[in-house]
């Protein structure tokens, strides 16, 4: 969480470091601030609340010069003030900002000589404790001060006497330095540089970068480092509004369009298989993988449990799904014929990053699905999957789920191919999975309608949904998409499971939601619907095309085409989506950037 952005070049920096920090305001927006340097002199202006706020205050403010430091900020440490807003200043001499947690700040305070603290941050006791360690080199004292450092950080500081010079470090929260002519740009990730330069390179844990009229980058063990250079493809108008009102929006309408990117290059429909680059295993080495394991959390756990229907169904190898945030803390059993996914739409979440390295240093073999480029799980994890789902900005992940379900789809196929899977059904899957986007438009087109039916729904304080089979995860999915942005309390059961215990939660003021699309299932699923009408409860029916049967159990009805039913989740969470999106802008929230979340969740 938090956003960090600077530059150094010969551009007026004001504007960049506001339109970066725009870019960054979904990895946190409970205050911002921007620190510029010229002739001599730090000038800083910070402010509680979002970027605009802070561009408010600076109206009318003269902050001329071409370096510069920005943060935006997700409070770990300290309440939600100015004071402990980012940039810190030491002395008037030293700004910094940071994204991570100093987890030894009060032994380092012992240390720091200085003991005028205007903050409750960790921030500013490493600004203190970095500044202590100046004697002239600014990258000197970086590399001096952080062996004393105990947590995580992405840091960039900017000094006084160094009025071409930014220093930057990272252990565990992301960096890139964007490498254009004459100037660099370094961000907690690529968005606020590409409308500057596509050249760009990951600062990696353990790496300091001394950014001047050069790049040099050391490890810390003093010695240079020679790093890659990525040319990052993003079409800058990918990231966006498009002319949509806001980004969740407009991504969810580029499903349709990003979907086929999940599948570009990536189907034999000769040989009825998916062609899957990123694993590095033979198909002897794949036939023999006994146990699939698939890590993440929020809306990529609910991908990968539509993974898991998928793996067991078509490749009947035993898949479990698990927590990030759990896997680490319990004793998984993984062994070198466990192969593990880890999905994330960031690459950068600490949960799926530790379980990753948790579940590599147990000898599993471990494979990335991640959609942002260069980022830490991709790079860590070596092998594994683009989802090529492209910049998706709003907290609520649209998109991305739906390339991680699709690339999990094209691994099961492949999978199954080497093994029971016959080639009609995987001529027929692949035949099916080319369709999607058209009836994803399909779908779309009844943005309207499902206005009108989120307006019916949006006064009530509990909402729930229900799905069973491979839809169950699309109930989960749809109840995190309301709750997340809305703030009506939604939770997703598998249909049969109702009976157990949350009927006792339905009455005529808790609705329900049920996916009852045409499938296996169907029957079953209409008897829970049955269960909760005859207790009173108000219920929106997904279904298919053409399922007049289904209008019996339902006072709000949407209607949707017919697929494969593996290939159900990719068009039934769409009209979820955009319900939750409707519900949460009758009721006025901030749709992309709700209350007390972060788009990516870098902290444990
Ligand atoms: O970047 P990741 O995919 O690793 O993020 C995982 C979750 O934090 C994320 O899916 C979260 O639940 C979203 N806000 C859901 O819309």
């Amino acid at each position: 969480m938090c956003g960090i952005v600077g530059y150094v070049g010969n551009k007026q920096v004001l504007p960049i470091l506001l339109q970066g920090l725009r870019d960054l305001e979904y990895r946190g927006y409970d205050s911002a601030g921007v620190a510029v340097l010229d002739n001599g002199k730090i000038d800083r202006v910070r402010e509680v609340g979002k970027v605009d706020k802070l561009s408010q205050k600076l109206e009318g403010k003269k902050l001329p010069g071409t370096i510069g430091v920005a943060h935006t900020r997700w409070a770990t440490h300290g309440g939600v003030t100015e004071f402990n807003a980012h940039p810190h200043i030491v002395d008037g001499r030293m700004a910094i900002v940071h994204n991570g947690i100093i987890e030894n700040y009060r032994e380092l305070k012992e240390k720091i000589q200085d003991k005028n603290y205007e903050s409750q941050t960790d921030t500013e006791v490493l600004a203190k404790w970095i500044y202590q360690n100046y004697k002239g080199d600014l990258v000197q004292a970086v590399k001096d001060a952080l062996p004393g450092i105990r947590g995580t950080y992405g840091l960039v500081v900017m000094h006084a006497d160094h009025p071409h010079q930014l220093v930057a470090a990272r252990l565990g929260s992301p960096l890139a330095v964007g490498i254009g002519e004459n100037e660099f740009y370094i961000a907690s990730d690529v968005t606020p540089m590409l409308p500057f330069t596509k050249r760009v390179t990951f600062l990696d844990d353990g790496e300091i970068a001394s950014i001047n009229s050069e790049l040099k980058i050391f490890n810390l063990r003093n010695e240079v480092i020679s790093k890659n250079i990525t040319e990052i493809d993003w079409d800058q108008a990918k990231a966006q509004k498009g002319g949509f009102e806001n980004f969740m929006l407009k991504e969810i309408f580029d499903q349709k369009e990003v979907f086929e990117d999940a599948l570009r290059g990536r189907i034999d429909m000769e040989e009825g298989t998916a062609k899957m680059g990123g694993l590095n295993l033979t198909e002897e080495e794949m036939r023999k993988v006994k146990r699939i394991m698939i890590i993440a959390e929020g809306t990529a756990r609910h991908a990968g449990l539509i993974g898991k229907y998928a793996f067991e169904r078509l490749a009947n190898i035993p898949t479990e799904v698990d927590f990030s945030s759990e896997f680490r803390y319990r004793d998984p059993i993984v062994n070198k014929d466990t192969l593990v996914f880890v999905i994330s739409q960031s690459g950068e979440t600490a949960d799926t990053l530790m379980a990753a390295r948790e579940a590599k240093r147990k000898g599993g073999q471990v494979r990335g699905i991640v959609n942002v480029v260069g980022s830490t799980i991709a790079r860590e994890t070596g092998a594994g999957t683009y989802i090529h789902a492209g910049p998706e900005l709003a907290v609520a992940s649209t998109k991305a789920y739906t390339n991680m379900t699709a690339v999990l789809l094209l691994y099961a196929l492949q999978f199954g191919r080497l093994k029971h899977t016959s080639l009609a059904t995987g001529q027929r899957m692949l035949q099916s999975l080319l369709e999607i986007s058209e009836k994803m438009n399909e779908i779309l087109k009844q943005n309207e309608e499902i206005k009108k039916i989120a307006n019916i729904y949006k006064d009530y304080k509990n909402i729930l949904f229900i799905g069973r089979g491979v839809n169950y995860p699309v109930a989960l999915e749809g109840a995190l998409k309301l709750e997340e942005i809305s703030y009506i309390h939604a939770e997703g059961l598998a249909g049969g499971a109702l009976k157990h215990g949350p009927l006792a939660l339905v009455s005529k003021d808790v609705p329900v939601v049920a996916i009852l699309t045409k499938n296996q299932l169907y029957e079953k699923m209409k008897s829970s619907i049955q269960e909760v009408r005859a207790r009173g409860a108000r219920t929106l029916i997904i279904a298919t095309q053409g399922d007049e049967e289904a209008k019996e159990v339902a006072d709000e009805i949407i209607y949707l085409p017919k697929t494969m039913e593996l290939l159900e989740p990719l068009l039934n969470t769409i009209p979820l989506q955009l319900f939750a999106y409707h519900v949460s802008v009758a009721l006025g929230r901030d749709v992309d950037r709700p209350r007390n979340l972060a788009k990516s969740v870098t902290v444990e």
